[in-house]
């Protein structure tokens, strides 16, 4: 979640820049084991020393683990070496346990690990929604700016929102292999809680995968998200946002739909539409 550049983001950073590293949090081990195994190859073989992934709260930080992924470098390195008996990789894979990393109990973010200022922090498909209390954000948001460069360090994050997202709503968008529902299944306007379920269609295995994601969160405003930045000392909040199609024409769409192209744009102002979504940047110092 407030992950902070994990899973495809992470890797991305890692693969652009053999220079760079990265640091991801999540509260669901399975997330962060995703992302070992399916998006690490892309890296490089030193992918797995320039990565640390850790188990627990971004609420606190210093007790989250390290996750230990030593196992599945190994059986990496071994392919690599393109081991071409399959029985002898297969026993390997079975005596490490592929895919069950754990959470190391001796290496917690507070110890052994030094954390260098980092350039850039992200929490992105609106993980800041998990969040519930306002308190919470901004301790949150504290926690992002202690781990920040003050030589230009940026929190990135992102927000969805207009007058379709405060109601009940069902989104069909069809690839060629699969079809993606996005479900808004109530939308309280005391609390702003709303109930978000991600269903998945396989064409091809004629499975049907419901609530493959389902997340209970609370949708912030844009000016709250920017008050509590501002709380928790950041210096500067920055808008870039961009409408999306009309979700009443748009219900069915193939692929990514129309609209696709439409850039974004940094605004002070933007007039209330039926769709937009946002990237909020705030800069630490
Ligand atoms: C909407 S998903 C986004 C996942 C990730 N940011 C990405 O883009 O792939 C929200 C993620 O936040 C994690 N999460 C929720 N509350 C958390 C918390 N307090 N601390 C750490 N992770 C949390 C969930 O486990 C989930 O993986």
């Amino acid at each position: 979640m407030p992950s902070q550049l994990y899973s495809f983001d992470s890797t991305e950073w890692l693969r652009n820049d053999s220079r760079r590293t990265a640091v991801g949090v999540d509260l669901d081990l399975e997330a962060l084991d995703w992302c070992i195994e399916n998006n690490m190859d892309k890296v490089g073989a030193d992918g797995y020393s320039r990565i640390s992934l850790f188990h627990g709260n971004v609420l606190q930080p210093l007790e989250a683990k390290l996750v230990n992924f030593e196992s599945q470098e190994i059986i990496n390195n071994i392919r690599s070496k393109d081991c071409k008996d399959d029985s002898e990789s297969n026993e390997l894979q079975s005596a490490v346990q592929v895919g069950s990393s754990t959470s190391t109990d001796d290496m917690y973010m507070k110890r052994n690990v030094q954390l260098v200022p980092r350039d850039i922090v992200c929490a992105f498909n609106y993980s800041c929604c998990c969040l519930h209390k306002r308190a919470e954000l901004v301790l949150y948001f504290k926690h992002v700016l202690g781990v920040l460069s003050k030589k230009g360090g940026i929190f990135v994050m992102d927000l969805y929102g207009g007058t379709s997202s405060e109601s009940k709503l069902r989104l069909q968008r069809r690839f060629p292999n699969f079809t993606y529902i996005w479900e808004q299944a109530e939308f309280d306007i005391i609390g702003r809680k709303t109930r978000i379920s991600l269903h998945f269609h396989l064409q091809k295995q004629q499975r049907k995968l419901r609530h493959a994601f389902s997340y209970s969160w609370r949708l912030w405003s844009l000016p709250e998200i920017k008050d509590c930045l501002e709380e928790a000392g950041f210096q500067s909040v920055h808008f870039w946002i961009r409408q999306m199609p009309d979700t009443e024409a748009n219900r069915r769409t193939e692929g990514f739909g129309a609209g696709r192209d439409i850039k974004y744009e940094e605004v002070k102002t933007f007039e209330q539409a039926d769709a937009w979504n946002a990237y909020i940047v705030a800069v630490a110092n």
